[in-house]
Order: C-alpha cells, then sequence, then structure tokens
C-alpha cells in the first residue's frame, strides 16, 4: 500500500489524466501497451486500448459516485478503481525516481493536490526510466502498470470438493485477523503481536490490498500465513494451522492469485474449511466469490458446494458454532446494512433449514467495514463480532449507537493509537480456548486489548461473562 494510492482527491486526479491519454490512440499509448503486456501489432493494440480506455471510464463514473467509509486511507469497492489503486501502488513503490515521495511522510501528497489544477499534469507527464532502464512519461508507466496487471473478465473457478473437517484441540488459541492484507506498518504490527501470541490457529478474514492483484498477493505471502520460525519468513509454512479466507478485493482480479496461488501456499484445498472439538465448531467460509452470499442461486450456482456442506456440517451434531466470514451480516451504518442484506438473509434461511435451528450459530466473526463493534446480542440470533480494523487506517469511532434502523451494538471500538493521536487503532481477535470456555481478546497493534469476555458453550450464547473494556492492560 502506499499513501498516493490512498488518498481519494490523488487517484481521482490520476485517473481522470491516465483515462484522457488512453481515449484516442498515440504511439506513446502504443508504446506503454505493448511494453506491459508484450502485446504486437497495431490491431491488438488498439483492441487492448480500446477494452483499457472503456474500463477506464467506468472507473472514474463509478469513483465519483462512491459514498464515503469512514476510511482515512481511500479503499475503492469497485473492481475498476481497485486495479487502478493497484498500479498506482506498484508504479510508487517501484519507479527510482519516486522513492523521495515516501509513504512514511505523505506530506507531498496534499502538496501535489493543493496545487492539482497545475501541477498534475506536469506531475503525470514527467519521463522516468524503470528499474529495466525503460523511460517514459508516468501516466504511460501506469497504463504499462494496468495492462501488465490485466482485469479478470470472469472470475476463477471454484475449487471442487468439500474439504475434511480438521481437529482443534480442547485447548487453543485462534486468532481471526480481518482485511489485514496491506503490507503498511499497521499491519507489520498486527502480525508480529499474533505471531507472539503463538496461536495455533490463524485466520486471515479477507481482503489483500487493493486489487488481490500476484503482486499483492505474493507481499502477503511474504508476511503470511504463520511459519515454523516466526523470526524468519522464508521457513516452513505451518500447514494445518494457517488459513486464509476470500476478500472483496481478492475478486476484483478475478480471484485468480488468491485461488491460485495463496491458497497452495497456505495448503488450503478449499476457500472454506471446518476446525471442531467436542464442544466447538469453527467454520470459515467464502462469502466473497458470490460478491457477499452463502447461499447459492441455484444447483449450478459454484458456492452451491459450500453451502451444501455447511448444511451437512451444521446437521452433523450440535455444537457452538462460530462462523468467520469476510462480509458483515449486519451493520450499525446505513450503507454497510444495506450492503449486508443479502448475507443477512442468507442467514435467515440457513437457519430456518430443516435439521438446523435458530440457534445453530453461537457468534459470527467478519470483517470488511473497517471499523470494531460488539452488536447487541440480544438483538440478534448470533453473537456478531465486527473486527474489520485490521490494517486499514480508518476515522476514529466516536459512534453513540447505531443508524436509525440498523443493527444495534453494545460497544464501539473508540481507541486511538496514542490519546489524542486521532488515529484509530488496528486489531485483531484473540480467542483462546479452553474446554467449554472461549476466552475473546481484542488486542490492537500497540500491544494492548482493548478489553474481553468470555463464551461458555454450555451456557447458550447469552450465558458467559460480558465485555469487560479495559483500561490499556499491555500483551
Ligand atoms: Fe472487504
Amino acid at each position: 500500500m502506499h499513501a498516493a494510492a490512498g488518498n481519494k482527491t490523488f487517484v481521482a486526479q490520476s485517473l481522470l489524466h491516465v483515462t484522457e491519454q488512453v481515449s484516442a490512440p498515440s504511439s506513446t499509448v502504443s508504446d506503454a501497451i505493448s511494453y506491459g503486456s508484450g502485446a504486437a501489432g497495431a490491431e491488438e493494440i488498439e483492441r487492448r486500448r480500446s477494452l483499457l480506455s472503456g474500463r477506464l471510464r467506468e472507473a472514474t463514473a463509478n469513483l465519483q459516485a462512491e459514498p464515503s467509509h469512514s476510511d482515512a486511507h481511500y479503499v475503492s469497492r469497485f473492481s475498476g478503481v481497485g486495479i487502478f489503486q493497484s498500479a498506482l501502488s506498484a508504479i510508487f513503490a517501484d519507479l527510482p525516481d519516486l522513492q523521495g515521495y515516501g509513504d512514511k511522510n505523505p506530506i507531498w501528497v496534499t502538496t501535489v493536490i493543493e496545487e492539482i489544477a497545475h501541477k498534475v499534469k506536469a506531475f503525470f507527464e514527467r519521463v522516468h526510466e524503470d528499474r529495466t532502464g525503460k523511460k517514459q512519461p508516468l501516466w504511460a508507466a501506469l497504463v504499462s502498470e494496468l495492462v501488465r496487471i490485466g482485469q479478470a473478465d470472469d472470475r476463477a473457478p471454484y475449487p471442487k470438493g468439500a474439504p475434511q473437517v480438521q481437529a482443534l484441540p480442547d485447548n487453543a488459541v485462534v486468532a481471526p485477523l480481518a482485511d489485514w492484507g496491506g503490507d503498511n506498518d499497521a499491519a507489520k504490527k498486527i502480525a508480529t503481536i499474533v505471531r507472539r501470541q503463538k496461536p495455533d490457529i490463524a485466520v486471515h478474514l479477507g481482503d489483500i490490498y487493493y486489487g488481490g492483484t500476484k503482486l499483492e498477493c505474493e507481499i502477503f505471502l511474504s508476511m503470511w500465513p504463520l511459519r515454523e520460525d516466526v523470526s524468519d519468513p522464508k521457513s516452513q509454512i505451518l500447514r494445518r494451522g494457517s488459513f486464509a479466507l476470500n476478500g472483496n478485493h481478492e475478486m476484483y482480479s478475478g480471484g485468480e492469485y488468491y485461488f491460485n496461488t495463496v491458497l497452495p501456499a497456505f495448503g488450503q484445498p478449499q476457500p472454506f474449511f471446518c476446525l471442531e472439538n467436542q464442544y466447538w465448531r469453527i467454520l470459515g467460509l467464502d462469502t466473497a466469490y458470490a460478491g457477499g452470499r452463502l447461499k447459492p442461486q441455484s444447483d449450478q450456482d459454484p458456492i452451491a458446494g459450500q453451502w451444501n456442506w455447511l448444511l451437512e456440517r451444521l446437521r452433523s451434531s450440535k455444537k457452538a458454532n462460530i462462523l468467520l466470514t469476510h462480509h458483515q451480516p449486519v451493520s450499525a451504518h446505513h450503507q454497510e446494512w444495506m450492503d449486508s442484506t443479502r448475507l443477512r438473509n442468507d442467514a435467515t434461511d440457513l437457519l430456518n433449514q430443516e435439521g438446523i435451528g435458530q440457534d445453530a450459530i453461537f457468534g459470527w466473526f467478519f470483517g470488511h467495514e473497517h471499523r470494531c463493534a460488539l452488536y447487541k446480542d440480544t438483538a440478534l440470533p448470533y453473537n456478531a463480532r465486527l473486527i474489520g480494523n485490521g490494517c486499514i487506517p480508518h476515522e476514529v469511532q466516536h459512534e453513540k449507537t447505531c443508524d436509525p434502523g440498523c443493527t444495534e451494538v453494545d460497544f464501539f471500538n473508540k481507541k486511538e493509537t496514542t490519546p489524542g493521536s486521532n488515529v484509530a487503532v488496528s486489531s485483531f481477535a484473540k480467542l483462546t480456548i479452553s474446554g467449554t470456555e472461549l476466552l475473546i481478546e481484542y488486542v490492537d497493534e500497540t500491544y494492548a486489548t482493548w478489553g474481553a469476555e468470555v463464551w461458555d458453550a454450555t451456557k447458550g450464547r447469552l450465558g458467559g461473562k460480558k465485555f469487560t473494556e479495559y483500561d490499556g492492560r499491555q500483551q
């Protein structure tokens, strides 16, 4: 991730400029397309230019219409904009001339934006030399990167089959972390803290920013999953100890690198899994392949296999079931609440299936929305926990209550990295299973714990010990 790619105004201006340049044939555009794609021949290059031009125009319109998600670092939820952000981030990380535009000191972005009307054109017209010695204007380097990344016309094929149920130790530490797949400082701090907890199981709930591209997935794999030697990023991956769920950003590249690079690296055959012991069952599910849904639209729907497997698991025996997904089934905020309608309805359908029952879901951890909230347990048929504040800089949460008509919340995580900094913390959930008890601690990037609660498999989801906010106890 790079500050340049997370400033919405800068992304918008960059997108407008590149779109304008690509809108008509020119020798510089053709050269950039040929350099990025390896394509030769005027006809093929023109076909690619026309295709890219249409996609950039669509991305421009989407960006302009996109509502705010309260992120201090802009992360688009439109695939074309996400891919453009991936290209911007790659260029700023790669071009030697741009290394002065430091990610850690993003003042230059503000400077460019303040004088954007005069300077953005000059900024993007400046010729840069890349690591291979190729010289071209910055906008053309972006065009090369965009065609190098490509944009999927279709989704990657869904893996066949269903996973074996894996044994979960009776005493185990499980660490779900969500929306963590950026390579920024917060992500690195969270990764370090997770490793220090020495969890038996770590699960990424999805989102490898911005577009789930080859480069972004490779960077993700350099930081994750858990390895035999936590201090050596090249040591053997802990098989059976790490899982990666699918996120909407992975699907912006059609899921190609999530399914064909990330899952094999994790030794994970499917994008869903089940871990269970005598009392607890943890079900990691893919909600991203079908755009925030669990229930198939037909028998031919690729996610039908996961749905049928899920029904089978829930009917097999009664346990305290905990779902892990990328998308949220509920929200305290109007836009996200609307966005979660289909998944919420799918959950209702799931609980209404024969042999399942209204008490089948004990708890549900999810991300996608870059905030942290503990929803009101008595208002829902499951204990819902939003942990989407995994690494993306977002506004400090000041909400006192939910938006009208949305899901009621008992606790919002309003913590800042340091008091008065106005920088919201990133965090993850540490689940410590001890027989029938499950201790949930919300641990943040400052090594402090926001608070904790205890669920008890024998007391039902409204039993156990209610959440208690701590005063910053160190891990
Ligand atoms: Fe997401």
